[in-house]
């Protein structure tokens, strides 16, 4: 591994900086190099490129819209013995506290930065050679996202769709109703989420959703600060609903009154909001029953219980 790193990235030094971690999924650790630090994150299942690439791309596209700090994606290299790394650039993070609030105002010019896109896209059309030679994030009017982003070491289908409501059936809850299906073939959940199903639009009427660049999963885990402000990490990036955002926020805890208060100043809650976070956090609870078992089945069918009612 010390000499394939070596050789990819073109450096001599490679010295271990003794700062390890590892999130839930991959082993990480970090390198002197004659580039500067990097941290690598290592991981041997065969899905690992996918994974890796998939962060990459959600790093890059989060980085282009200049509006939340993320660590500089370097590279994804595959390993001979099976599995992945993926290189990056080191932050010396540590738990968010002090730019909490700053972190609400940037995930919330995060989440806008699409919407402004399209508005400058229309002011542009009128005055004669602007809007040529783009680069960086181009606007989109539709759900989805290039590759395939992994929420956890599962892959999220990203295909793109015109309508918000049919992306999250079809392509979040869906996905992770068949592979409780194939893993435990739960009866009620099956019979909750055919009438769940019929009951979500209701959820939505009146609603106007304009495509969000989203993190995609942005628990307490992966969110942090250095003295310069807040840093986001290990994205699972999509464009979708900016309030699926905020629903593993609220799950797992990490993110104080300040955080959310900055945030709704910027993009207040629409009427209905409470039970589509409950909606989007199955997803969550959904995939969490699918990564580590059936501690997470209870809270998928309670929420489905208490929205069909
Ligand atoms: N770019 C980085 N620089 C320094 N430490 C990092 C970096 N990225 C992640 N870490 C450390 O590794 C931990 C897990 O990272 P994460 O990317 O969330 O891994 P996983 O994909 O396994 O969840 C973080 O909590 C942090 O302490
Ligand atoms: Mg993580």
């Amino acid at each position: 591994m010390q000499e394939l790193l070596q050789k990819e990235l073109g450096t001599s030094l490679l010295r271990s900086t003794g700062h390890s971690g590892g999130g839930c999924i991959s082993h990480g650790e970090s390198f002197h190099t004659d580039q500067g630090r990097i941290y690598v994150k290592t991981n041997s299942r065969s899905e690992a490129r996918r994974m890796f690439d998939g962060e990459m791309a959600s790093l890059t596209a989060i980085q282009q819209t200049q509006t939340v700090k993320v660590p500089k994606p370097i590279k994804v290299i595959d390993l001979p013995e099976g599995g992945a790394v993926f290189v990056m650039e080191h932050l010396d993070m540590r738990g968010l506290n002090r730019h909490a609030e700053k972190l609400g105002t940037q995930l919330a010019d995060l989440h806008l930065h699409n919407q402004k896109l399209g508005e400058k896209l229309k002011k542009d059309s009128n005055t004669v050679g602007k809007g040529e030679g783009q680069t960086g994030v181009q606007f989109t009017e539709n759900f989805g996202f290039h590759v395939v982003t992994c929420c956890g070491y599962l892959p999220q289908v990203n295909d793109w769709q015109e309508d918000w409501v049919t992306f999250f059936a079809r392509q979040r809850i869906q996905p992770q109703m068949d592979m409780i299906e194939k893993n435990s073939g739960d009866k009620e959940a099956r019979e909750l989420w055919a009438k769940l199903q019929l009951k979500i639009p209701s959820l939505f009427a009146d609603m106007e959703i304009v495509p969000a660049l989203l993190h995609g999963d942005l628990w307490g885990g992966n969110v942090a600060e250095d003295d310069s402000g807040p840093i986001i990490f290990d994205p699972a990036t999509f464009y979708g609903h900016s309030e699926y955002e905020l629903a593993i926020a609220g799950m797992f805890g990490g993110f104080s009154s300040s955080f959310y208060s900055a945030y709704h100043s910027k993009i207040p809650k629409a009427p209905g909001f409470d039970k589509r976070l409950k909606l989007y956090q199955l997803f969550h609870y959904m995939n969490h029953w699918n990564h580590f078992g059936s501690g997470y089945r209870g809270s998928s069918i309670n929420i489905m219980r208490n929205l069909v009612k």
